[in-house]
């Protein structure tokens, strides 16, 4: 896998992000089980609690499109700073990631660090709780 073209298309999404009242504009791409790559921004609102993150945009983008499984997650926030997924972000990743996600938080295009889903969400609740 490329991290270096999802990081890119990451980029590509934050450049929609719309922030009018925060003004902090992060983007996220994910790689599905097919290889194909959904892009996604965050979405404010005047209501602030409606507001939408990169990632859950990126990710209802491909769900909704009948995809399944994430390979892999870049996200990228504020110019050369590593910006991390939100709590409600990390439980919706946990949600449709592939065994071996590989979740890559970039500062730039050359500069990332990749966890894993173990790393970013300890002891996660997930479906499998549910069929215990
Ligand atoms: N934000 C994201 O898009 N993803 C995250 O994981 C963290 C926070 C957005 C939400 C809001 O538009 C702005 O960053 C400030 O919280």
């Amino acid at each position: 896998m490329n991290y270096k073209i999802l990081v890119s298309k990451a980029f590509e999404g934050r450049s929609n992000a719309y922030v009018p009242y925060s003004n902090f504009k992060v983007g996220a791409a994910i790689l599905m089980e097919d290889d194909s790559i959904y892009t996604g921004c965050n979405i404010e609102n005047a209501s602030y609690g409606a507001t939408n993150c990169a990632e859950r945009t990126a990710i209802f983008k491909a769900i909704s499109d009948g995809h399944k499984e994430i390979k892999a997650i870049a996200i990228v926030g504020l110019e050369n700073d590593y910006t991390y997924p939100c709590g409600i972000c990390r439980q919706v990743i946990a949600e449709f990631a592939a065994e071996d996600i590989k979740i890559i938080i970039a500062k730039n295009k050359d500069e990332y660090i990749v966890k894993n889903l173990e790393e970013i969400l300890p002891g996660a609740f997930t479906k499998k709780d549910l069929q215990k």
